[in-house]
């Protein structure tokens, strides 16, 4: 990749002249204007998505050089030395193959002049193998009962990806019952073990390094809970799995290698849930519907790959929030998904959006003067409306949207999924449109609130309007059409990680408070008051420290 910063671009300066002419034009304006804008700027993607970016504060020349943008960064290349094995996160020193695990093309990736397929492959079968023993009932437990529910131990890439996809999918799911655990809040841990039977229950223990902390309090803690049935640690072969690249720290834990499902360094783990972190997408809706959601990711690959840039959908939905984060400044991004079962959505892609693209340091060594990764955020419809969308409205906050949804439900109450998508619709309008016409002749110079000669309420009622959104309407959400929109945010993440010129790959900035964290457990575990940092944070131990001492 090569090292451009995107302020020294021709198109940088292009763009930031023509957002002093546009600032000011309405949306409404842009639809009067032109009669096709929704045909011109909305695609149809494999015939039954529709992405709709025509509520959207660009013209022609936005898009045009934003494009140009794209190229004078070199973001083609980028992609092809993304998807063909170069080495693309280099502070850590390992390639970037997440789209290997969903490479349905027979042709070998290579990573260190290994085809790394063949092992993709295997442990594809094995998920396939071993989901099918669980799934028909001929995988026992240590006392002979058939499982029934399933706990996924892990955090970050190795929990929010599953979470999202099997509540995504819930209308999928077979009888197996399937719990998180991530934080290491007992509360977490103690409200799943609460629910389940030992006898019947399978802890998947998911890990890309085996060494997280949350993670193995948690599965010490649920092995001990084992234990105390049972009485003796026979029981780990028929109740732990392990997913992780470090099958020596998983064998230490006690679970038998063959219960070790691998994956790779070359997987980031907020792009894991393709690997066998999605082992328990497989144990809840089927191999056959997992196999689904990698081949939608697959041809949303295909699509990126392949795609002029002007028809490619992740870069045209990565320029246009470049836009507003870049040159409208922007702060954040709401992700609205009309469907209950997304709910887990906004949280995945803040994992995925901000732990990729929220760096401060260029490819090139520099601290950075332009603004990174966006904050992600939202609700599902329609609670939000009935939560924040005031301020969407009214605020004085400028919030691009995105929302999302499936035209078919995965239910069977048509009334209320109408009713729902009537929202979906009204709010893209309302936040592009605002008031009716009319409403904007009532003037604030009419209103004087302070000399109490008020002559109306209207000015209160006005929505300004010009709010942008992108609308995503799936025909249904089926597990191929959640593969294609989840990689459509991958690669949405990566195009804006090629432009902000940042490794989008590591996420050092976590680190500190995991190695601070284990110093401050051990100063909290020391006896006498401590002044080893500074006063708050001494302030706040010694708090601590004083009512543990009583131990109420
Ligand atoms: O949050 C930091 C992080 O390293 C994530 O990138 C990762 O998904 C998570 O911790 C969990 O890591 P592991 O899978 O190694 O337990």
């Amino acid at each position: 990749m090569k090292n451009i910063n995107p302020n020294d671009t021709k198109s940088w300066k292009v763009l930031k002249n023509h957002f002093s002419e546009i600032k000011n034009i309405h949306i409404k304006e842009l639809f009067c204007n032109d009669s096709n804008r929704f045909k011109k700027l909305s695609v149809i993607f494999n015939n039954n998505i529709l992405i709709d970016y025509s509520k959207n504060r660009i013209t022609d020349f936005t898009i045009n050089t934003l494009l140009m943008l794209a190229d004078e960064m070199n973001l083609k290349n980028s992609i092809e030395s993304m998807f063909f094995g170069s080495l693309m996160n280099k502070t850590e020193n390992r390639f970037v193959l997440h789209t290997a695990l969903r490479n349905f093309s027979n042709t070998p990736i290579f990573c260190n002049s290994k085809n790394i397929m063949l092992d993709v492959l295997s442990v594809l079968d094995k998920i396939k193998h071993f989901s099918s023993l669980v799934i028909n009932k001929k995988w026992t437990g240590y006392t002979g009962k058939y499982i029934t529910d399933i706990v996924n131990i892990g955090i970050g890439g190795s929990d929010l990806g599953p979470k999202m996809v099997i509540n995504a999918l819930h209308s999928y799911r077979n009888h197996l019952k399937i719990h998180f655990v991530s934080n290491v809040d007992g509360s977490n841990i103690l409200r799943v073990l609460e629910k389940i039977n030992p006898e019947s229950t399978l802890f998947l223990v998911v890990s890309k390094t085996f060494t997280t902390q949350e993670t193995l309090i948690n599965a010490n803690t649920a092995k001990k809970w084992m234990f105390s049935m049972f009485n003796n640690s026979k029981f780990l072969d028929q109740h732990f799995i392990a997913v992780t690249t470090d099958s020596n720290e998983a064998t230490k834990f006690g679970i038998n290698i063959k219960n070790v499902f691998l994956f790779w360094d070359w997987v980031g783990g907020r792009f894991s849930l393709w690997s066998s972190v999605g082992l328990s997408i497989a144990l809840s809706i089927g191999f056959d519907n997992f196999k689904n959601l990698l081949e939608g990711a697959y041809c949303m690959d295909k699509h990126y790959l392949s795609t002029e840039f002007n028809k490619n959908i992740p870069v045209l939905l990565a320029l246009i929030s470049i836009w507003y984060n870049n040159f409208f400044q922007s702060e954040t991004e709401a992700v609205l998904a009309y469907d209950y079962n997304m709910k887990y959505l906004s949280p995945f892609l803040q994992q995925m959006t901000m732990e990729s693209n929220g760096k401060s340091v260029s490819r090139d060594l520099k601290f950075i003067n332009w603004q990174t990764s966006p904050i992600i955020w939202g609700e599902p419809g329609t609670n939000g409306q009935h939560a924040f969308y005031q301020l969407l409205h009214q605020g004085t906050k400028l919030i691009p949207c995105d929302f999302i949804a499936a035209i078919t439900p995965q239910h069977v109450l048509k009334n209320h999924h109408e009713h729902l998508l009537s929202h979906f619709f009204s709010q893209t309008r309302a936040l592009a449109f605002g008031k009716s016409h009319d409403d904007f002749s009532i003037s604030l110079k009419d209103f004087d609130v302070c000399n109490q000669k008020v002559l109306s309420v209207e000015p209160y009622k006005i929505c300004r309007g010009n709010q942008p959104s992108n609308s995503i309407l799936l025909h249904k959400l089926d597990p191929y059409n959640l593969g294609v929109l989840i990689a459509l945010y991958e690669h949405k993440v990566f195009t804006q990680g090629v432009i902000f010129n940042i490794f989008s790959f590591d996420q050092w900035g976590v680190e500190l408070g995991k190695s601070l964290a284990k110093d401050i457990f051990i100063s909290m575990k020391d006896f006498d008051e401590i002044n080893k940092y500074d006063s708050s944070t001494c302030g706040l131990i010694n708090f601590y420290k004083y009512f543990d001492k009583l131990n109420i």
